[in-house]
């Protein structure tokens, strides 16, 4: 049985509910985080929640030497790799940071595990990866690699270089996870989506309307073919998404080779819906604006969810008032977010 685990970017949105859930599941978890687009009150939380800490080291997945103490001094059998730029537009400006980052540091990072025997990995990648695809709900083995952006280039790139690895080392144990479009908070309000800057992503910027730290949103395009003719993803509760890399964590054990499951729910909801949902959850108007279509924006995308319900025994159990009300709940208990943590 795996015990301790290596979180990389485990002081982010995704990484630190998931540390929260092996900490609660009893695992060691070790998270390395640069705080680059973090605060360490989200680990804080984490202590607060479950009742003990993980071990937190600050530092960079690019840094071979920092990588080589830390897999020498904790025995990680199973690394799960959060670590990464993910502003699409910045990666545009970019492109070189993006890739030395994300795909660079993945590298290093698989370089440092191989050498110190750690061969089980579970990689954070996207939807992104499918592009604009052809047909909905999308299925593990659509055409993968017509990304539009570096940030979306990167997921695919190391997605190849993870493949590569583990044909030509039968040790690896891979699990590639195709996030949908991860949303909410933990139930308490204590942990929860604390972006840098003005948000790039739907819900975030919502909460920030209703907290009237924002005048109103922007609903980029009311012209798609959609049946309300705005844009339709798959949210998904970050809870649920957590628990998704448990159950990806136990497959590998009787799984050599790299494996890749779609996490999303297979719901589909376009904007207006968010709009309506939120407004139902929190009782607070959410004021909008249909405005131009943002560059590079796709009309649909949502999962076929069916590979992970099968193979992982996995299956989203929050459904839309929750990632609502609990996104809400973080949002007006921390209106400022980890406020102080972050320069
Ligand atoms: P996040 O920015 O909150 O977390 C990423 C963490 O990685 C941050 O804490 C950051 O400080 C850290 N980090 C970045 N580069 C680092 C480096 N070189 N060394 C050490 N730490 C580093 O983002 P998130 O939303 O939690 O996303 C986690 C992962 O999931 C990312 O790889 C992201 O690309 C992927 N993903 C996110 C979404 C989403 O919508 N949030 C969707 C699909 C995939
Ligand atoms: C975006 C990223 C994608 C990333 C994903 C999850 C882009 C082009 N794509 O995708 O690479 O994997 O986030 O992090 O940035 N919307 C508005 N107004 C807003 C914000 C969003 O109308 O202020 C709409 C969008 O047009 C879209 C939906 O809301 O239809 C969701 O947007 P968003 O949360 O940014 O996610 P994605 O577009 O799926």
């Amino acid at each position: 049985m795996t015990r301790t685990i290596l979180v990389t970017g485990g002081a982010g949105y995704i990484g630190s509910h998931t540390t929260l859930v092996l900490l609660q599941a009893g695992f060691q978890v070790v998270v390395l985080d640069s705080l680059c687009n973090a605060s360490a009150e989200s680990l804080k939380r984490v202590a607060q929640l479950a009742g003990r800490e993980p071990v937190f080291v600050q530092g960079d997945i690019r840094d071979r030497a920092l990588l080589d103490q830390l897999l020498a001094h904790h025995p990680v059998q199973a690394v799960m790799h959060f670590a990464g730029l993910k502003a699409v537009g910045e990666s545009v400006a970019q492109p070189l940071r993006y890739y030395e980052n994300n795909v660079g540091g993945t590298i290093n990072l698989c370089q440092a595990m191989a050498a110190a025997g750690v061969f089980t990995l579970v990689f954070s990648s996207s939807a992104t990866v499918y592009g604009d695809p052809a047909t909905v709900p999308i299925t593990e083995d659509q055409p993968v690699g017509q990304t539009t952006n570096p940030y979306g280039r990167s997921k695919f790139m190391v997605e190849q270089v993870l493949g590569d690895l583990a044909v030509a080392d039968a040790r690896w144990r891979v699990a590639l996870l195709r996030y949908f479009n991860p949303v909410g908070a933990h139930e308490s309000g204590l942990m929860g989506e604390d972006p840098n800057g003005i948000p790039n992503n739907l819900l975030p910027y919502i909460t920030q309307v209703a907290v009237g730290k924002l005048p109103e949103l922007a609903v980029f395009g009311n012209d798609y073919p959609t049946p309300d003719g705005t844009g339709v993803r798959d949210y998904i509760h970050v809870l649920d998404l957590a628990e998704g890399h448990l159950c990806a964590l136990k497959a590998l054990q009787t799984r050599t080779g790299a494996h890749v499951w779609n996490l999303g729910t297979g719901q589909g909801y376009s904007v207006l819906e968010m709009v309506r949902a939120f407004e139902a959850a929190s009782g607070r108007p959410v004021p909008y604006r249909i405005s131009p279509r943002r560059s590079g924006d796709i009309a649909n995308c949502y999962a076929d969810p069916t590979k992970a319900r099968k193979e992982l025994g996995w299956g989203a159990q929050r459904g839309l008032p929750d990632m609502m009300r609990d996104a809400w709940r973080w949002q007006s208990m921390n209106p400022n977010g980890y406020s102080g943590g972050r320069n």
